[in-house]
């Protein structure tokens, strides 16, 4: 079900007027619905439900602590990639049992916090970063859990940014050199390898990769339970894509599912998955207003009041955002450039886009802007970050309130 939709020509987030939350909050606003971050997830545990899986919701796509609450409340828990997101989540009241800790670069302090902290299960990017972990339990005589992150060289159809799963890229560790990797801490007091893990990458919709990604860890975790290492985890991480554009099919997360239990169905390992785009994706749009149009010797413009530094996925990855009028008018369609005040070219939100001829003051939603929105802000050209609000039937709660002026330069010395 879609809970941002048209109602007697308006715009609605479940039973809230979008003109009226822009009325009272003002633009450029980020708007969730609430239904459907409980839709995305539920749906996740229904197809999960006959199979032991834990789904550690991917922090890095939104973070907002209201939004952290509303999702664990649900029983998920939180895959994280920093020490910030870490206590993200403990502030809202996850256990650290809860938490996989993801990322290649993870630093002695976090490594040191986050073991202090109780976190679930280290997902171990290195023979280094291994070595980091050996010598801080040793220290504090602290034991954890980790899985090994493979690199299985998997190609997937997506932004090259965002693809993680080849060899050229910077993740995980090789399959030959897996065995080697494990030797150094086999047996070892605090550290219990527990399980493999694999994220091949974000926005990807051809499941066949899933599959495939998932037929590895499963033969590499067999072998290594025969050769007497207690692998009883494969942990599959995100990236199942949504649909960015009305006129485009994606799998849905029960032909996901589907497709991950095939694979598995037979076999004795526990699964998590690191789901972000796909719980909170489509629960989010960016709307903001038009303030000026303008038409130059080749194109149209309409200049809104969000730019690249409220949602940077147009510009840096080129990625497609539908852009509708949240009011629908007897308007002629105009082809035009839907672009921010921002002084770079690339400061574009849609370009080539037939829309309705708007008017200063008029509003545009850009849609699924939910994952990946306002976790990627910056106040670049000292633009200050949106307000952000809930909305829950005909509640509208404010979740993050607009940053003031004199917030962008509190930091800094003169
Ligand atoms: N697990 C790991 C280890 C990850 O690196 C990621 C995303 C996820 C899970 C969640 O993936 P998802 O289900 O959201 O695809 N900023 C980009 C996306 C970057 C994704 C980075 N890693 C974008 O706006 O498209």
């Amino acid at each position: 079900m879609n809970h941002f939709y048209l109602r007697n020509g308006q715009f609605f987030c479940e039973d809230t007027s979008i003109k009226e939350i822009a009325k009272k909050f003002g633009t450029p606003i980020y708007i969730y619905s609430k239904s459907a971050i409980q839709d995305n997830c539920r749906q996740f545990q229904r197809v999960f439900s006959g199979y032991p899986t834990e789904i550690c919701y991917a922090v890095k796509a939104n973070y907002n602590l209201s939004i952290l609450k509303e999702i664990f409340s649900l029983g998920l828990g939180a895959d994280v990639v920093s020490i910030g997101e870490l206590e993200r989540c403990l502030k809202v009241g996850l256990s650290g049992s809860k938490i996989v800790f993801s990322g290649v670069g993870k630093s002695h302090f976090e490594i040191e916090r986050a073991i202090k902290l109780g976190v679930g299960t280290l997902n171990v990017e290195s023979l280094s970063e291994l070595s980091m972990i050996r010598k801080i339990t040793e220290e504090h005589k602290i034991k954890v859990s980790i899985n090994l992150r493979i690199n299985p060289n998997i190609d997937v159809k997506t932004n090259p940014y965002i693809a993680t799963g080849l060899y050229g890229t910077k993740f995980g560790i090789a399959d030959e050199m897996v065995k080697e990797v494990l030797q150094t801490v086999k047996n070892h007091k605090f550290i219990k390898v527990e399980g493999l893990a694999c994220h091949i990458g974000s926005q990807i919709l051809e499941l066949q990769r899933f599959a495939e990604a998932a037929l590895r860890l499963r033969e590499l975790g067999t072998d290594l339970k025969q050769m007497g290492y207690p692998i009883s985890r494969l942990d599959l991480g995100g990236g199942l894509g949504i649909s960015y554009n009305e006129k485009e099919s994606v799998p849905s997360i029960e032909e996901y599912g589907q497709t991950l239990l095939n694979v598995l169905n037979t076999h004795s390992f526990k699964l998590f998955l690191e789901p972000g785009r796909s719980i909170i994706g489509n629960a989010g749009a960016l709307v903001t207003e038009v303030i000026h149009l303008k038409q130059n010797r080749t194109r149209h413009f309409t200049i809104v009041d969000a730019a690249m530094n409220d949602l940077i996925r147009p510009c840096l990855y080129k990625a497609h955002h539908d852009i509708v009028p949240v009011e629908e008018r007897d308007r002629s369609l105009i082809l035009t450039d839907v672009v921010g005040p921002i002084c770079e070219t690339g400061d574009f939100l849609g370009l080539d886009r037939y829309l309705p001829e708007s008017m200063a003051g008029d509003l545009l939603m850009i849609k699924t802007a939910g994952a990946y929105g306002s976790t990627m802000t910056s106040n670049y050209n000292t633009r200050p970050r949106v307000a952000e609000v809930l909305v829950s039937g005909q509640e509208v709660k404010l979740i993050r309130r607009r940053e003031s002026l004199t917030e962008l330069w509190q930091h800094e010395i003169f």
